[in-house]
């Protein structure tokens, strides 16, 4: 059976979402996570945007040892010198380099002829071979360039050493049907096609990136480019969860297979969604809270009678049976660490001694410690955050103005050993902790966004509190949870002050109590 590579962005394309900011601990979170599910191919950032992210391409090139590990440049020496310093320790290393070739990026952006980009692309692939083997050149836009210009330019890169074709619907312009058409016709135009392997990367503009990917899979291709939940510029890029359960429920219809362990797609969507503060919707296909809900009485009754009534493919396919665990205020080191394992939740031995303190603290105020809330615990003891949260209190009422004293420590190398503290108020006292913290900052934080939801069912449910906030012109988000809203909401606007410090966009002036 033909084999569809699976092409991950999450880290690269999915990174470039508005708001989201990732450091590059949780970067090799997320790589740990998309090798255990399968992927081919990580693409691990963009080393040449900033040296945060050249840090993370080459922390995760040391570590993943089974997973191609791919760095994007542009079609310029400096960025192919620099993704391939990032990725050299890597077992399995790619260079992506890319050039748009549409006339709409070449006369506007590039201001560049059509003969001078053939010339650049040559130049790069080029030089990228000289570096490693394995080399994918993308050719930006490709949707919306000719299709013998852009077969000539894909017939040069081939001649000089590219060994992935890239074919981008680059602002998901593409109709299922044109785009496969397209592609065999690029396919059939080009020299020496039967020698690499065409790939895929479709943006959801128009909703149709699945199934551009999937009509893409019809006529040949070999890998397609895709990121958890759907994330990337704009409306984003192919969902791998879609692309990879519509693969494998009807492989009847696409005849090929994949290398995806159906039985991860949970756990990476959650870890993704809790990792960059973005949200699932809960009507997304396959990893929303209602992808297996049934709520009519008429789809109850059929289910209960018979499931494939109304599923097409079972919760326990992409994993959600490993989320039933339940813990309580006895449950010892032993059971905890099991159900950390049962979660494939990989601490060691100095951070789960944290984590069980922390876990005893949280049974006490709620009666079940659930699999949702050993997540929580677990993301929390993977921080190495600059700001951390000491102490909060609040006063407030209807009749007085709400206001809000926080108390923060500050890490001075590996130790917290500043405590910075500032009171505010605010129209609720939320608003008045959000203000605290921008005092001790010396920021003005605007909230772009803020909701609230339960992690779990039941009452005793920890409140998760997702914000996106925007410091100057940057917006970065955060992700807070507790048993109790008003803390869930104070870290969550913390965490987003410490990514904006990770990343350099803010930094801390006013240092005085
Ligand atoms: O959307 C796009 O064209 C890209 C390329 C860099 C592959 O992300
Ligand atoms: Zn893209």
């Amino acid at each position: 059976m033909r084999r569809i590579e699976f092409f991950d962005t999450t880290l690269r394309d999915g990174e470039q979402s508005p708001g989201v900011a990732l450091n590059k601990e949780e970067k090799l979170q997320i790589a740990r996570q998309l090798e255990k599910l399968g992927v081919d191919v990580i693409e691990a950032g963009f080393p040449i945007t900033s040296p945060g992210d050249f840090d993370a391409v080459s922390l995760i090139a040391s570590k993943i040892k089974n997973t191609t590990i791919a760095a994007l440049a542009r079609a310029e020496s400096k960025d192919i010198e620099t993704a391939w310093e990032a990725i050299k320790k890597a077992v399995n290393p790619r260079i992506h380099t890319f050039i748009a070739t549409s006339p709409i990026h070449m006369q506007y952006k590039l201001r560049k002829t059509p003969e001078q980009v053939i010339e650049q692309a040559e130049y790069a692939v080029k030089l990228a071979k000289a570096k490693v083997n394995d080399v994918e050149f993308s050719a930006e836009d490709a949707s919306r360039s000719d299709v013998d210009f852009l077969s000539k330019v894909f017939t040069v890169a081939i001649k000089a050493g590219a060994t992935v074709l890239n074919i981008p619907d680059t602002v998901g312009y593409a109709m299922p049907d044109e785009f496969a058409q397209f592609i065999k016709e690029v396919m059939e135009k080009t020299e020496g096609i039967e020698r690499v392997k065409v790939s895929v990367h479709c943006h959801n503009d128009l909703g149709l990136a699945v199934a551009n990917s999937l009509a893409a899979v019809n006529v040949g291709i070999h890998q397609i480019e895709c990121a958890v939940n759907g994330l990337g510029e704009r409306a984003g890029n192919a969902a791998l969860e879609e692309l990879a359960m519509a693969l494998y429920t009807r492989k009847d219809f696409y005849q090929v297979e994949t290398g995806i362990i159906t039985k991860e797609i949970a756990r990476t969507s959650s870890l993704v969604s809790r990792l960059t503060g973005m949200m699932v919707q809960h009507n997304k296909s396959i990893v929303g809270k209602n992808a297996f809900a049934h709520e009519s009485g008429i789809h109850q009754d059929g289910v209960l009678k018979e499931r494939s009534t109304y599923e097409i493919m079972s919760p326990e396919s992409i994993g959600l049976d490993m989320n039933t665990i339940v813990l309580g205020k006895h449950s010892g080191r032993h059971a905890v660490k099991q159900s950390l394992e049962e979660l494939g939740l990989e601490i060691d031995d100095e951070r789960f001694e944290k984590l069980f303190r922390e876990f005893k603290l949280l049974a006490e105020k709620k009666r079940s410690v659930t699999s949702a809330d050993l997540y929580a615990l677990a993301d929390a003891q993977e921080t190495s955050e600059k700001l951390t949260l000491n102490y909060w209190q609040v006063l407030t009422g209807n009749n007085l103005k709400p206001t809000a004293t926080i108390g923060l420590w500050h890490r001075n190398g590996n130790q917290f050993n500043e405590e910075l503290i500032k009171a505010a108020y605010g129209d609720g006292p939320v608003a008045a902790a959000y203000k605290a913290i921008d005092k001790i900052l010396g920021v003005d934080g605007k909230l772009l966004h803020y909701s609230l939801q339960a992690i779990d069912r039941g009452e005793d449910s920890q409140g998760e509190v997702t914000v996106t906030v925007k410091f100057g012109d940057k917006k970065v988000a955060g992700r807070g949870i507790s048993t109790d809203i008003i803390e869930s909401s104070v870290k969550a606007y913390l965490q987003a002050v410490n990514r904006a410090l990770d990343k350099g966009w803010i930094k801390i002036k006013e240092r005085k109590n």
